[in-house]
Parts: C-alpha cells; sequence; structure tokens
C-alpha cells in the first residue's frame, strides 16, 4: 500500500516537472486582445486580471521603449535571473521567452507585484506553482520596476 502511494507521488511529480515549461497555450484568458504590439488603444477592453492591482488600462503599452527595457533587464539580472531564464527552459519558474504573448501584460505585472494574492486567488497562477512545486517570492519591486522588466519581457 505504502509503496503504491510512493510510486504514484513519484508519477505525478514527474509529470508536472515536464509539465513546467509555460508553454501553455490556453492560459490567455476569453477576450484577451492579440494586438497589444502596437499601441492599439482598443486593448482596455481585455478581461481584468484577478487579484489585480492592474487592468490592462494602466499599462500604456506602445512602441517598445529601450530606456525601460535597459533598467528592466538590469533589475532581471539581480532579482529574477536565478529563477527564470530568457529562453523557454525552466529554471525554478518559467522561461521568459514569448511570455507577453501567452499572458496578459496585467496579468504578468500581478504576478511580480502582487504574487502572494495571485497564487491564493488565481487559477493560473494556481496551475503554475503546481507545476513547479515552488512559491515565487514577492521580490519587492515598486510598480515601475515592474513595468521595466515588463517592457523587457516584450523583447524576448
Ligand atoms: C526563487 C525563484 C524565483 C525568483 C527569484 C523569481 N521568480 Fe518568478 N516565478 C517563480 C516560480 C516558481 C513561478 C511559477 C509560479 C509559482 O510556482 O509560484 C514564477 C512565475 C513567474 C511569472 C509567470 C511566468 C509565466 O510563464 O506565466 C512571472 C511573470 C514571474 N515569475 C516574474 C518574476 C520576476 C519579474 C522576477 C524578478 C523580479 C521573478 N519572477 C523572480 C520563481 C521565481
Amino acid at each position: 500500500m505504502k509503496t503504491i502511494w510512493k510510486t504514484s507521488l513519484i508519477l505525478a511529480i514527474t509529470t508536472t516537472i515536464v509539465a513546467c515549461g509555460g508553454s501553455d497555450k490556453s492560459a490567455t484568458p476569453p477576450g484577451a486582445s492579440a494586438g497589444g504590439q502596437g499601441g492599439n488603444t482598443s486593448a482596455t477592453e481585455a478581461a481584468p486580471a484577478t487579484a489585480g492591482l492592474f487592468t490592462a488600462a494602466d499599462l500604456h503599452l506602445g512602441d517598445i521603449d529601450q530606456g525601460m527595457v535597459q533598467k528592466g533587464k538590469t533589475t532581471y539580472d539581480v532579482k529574477c535571473q536565478a529563477c527564470h531564464s530568457t529562453g523557454e527552459n525552466r529554471i525554478v519558474g518559467p522561461g521568459w521567452k514569448g511570455v507577453t504573448t501567452r499572458r496578459e501584460p496585467a496579468w504578468i505585472m500581478n504576478m511580480i507585484v502582487n504574487i502572494d494574492a495571485m497564487l491564493s486567488e488565481d487559477p493560473e497562477a494556481q496551475k503554475l506553482l503546481e507545476e513547479c512545486l515552488v512559491r515565487m517570492p514577492n521580490q519587492n519591486l515598486s510598480k515601475d520596476e515592474a513595468r521595466d522588466v515588463l517592457e523587457f519581457m516584450r523583447t524576448l
């Protein structure tokens, strides 16, 4: 009995580890706008993110701002790199390649600034936690710092 339980636990863990690549296309909520790259103002119609400090309307996504990208990269190097690659591979958390196309920008901002609320309320965040098996710690970024990291992510 004990061994059976152990075996299925190991199986479950192995399956979830493989799944933690973040390539889940179903992650984009219904109503999400796919045209976020071009400074299109209709992006404010997107579904509100849960646990939300941020909605799409707060983010003002236009052309990539290289100054913000540089600041965001510096923050990444110091505070995120240990757990996130800029490629597809997972370190502790998912790799960031293409993250802004598979996730709502407001959702990303909420993950960065408000991770604890997201992990307790947001189903997609909870799914990631089940896959990665580690809670992302709050990195204490200001909203501006988080917004710079989002700009950096848009270049990946
Ligand atoms: C100690 C490891 C760790 C550090 C440091 C870390 N994260 Fe995370 N991150 C995770 C884990 C693990 C997840 C998956 C959710 C969970 O399990 O809590 C995650 C998920 C994310 C996600 C969602 C990714 C996706 O593919 O949907 C974003 C965005 C994110 N982190 C941003 C950041 C930013 C920005 C920083 C730096 C300021 C950072 N993380 C630092 C571990 C970390």
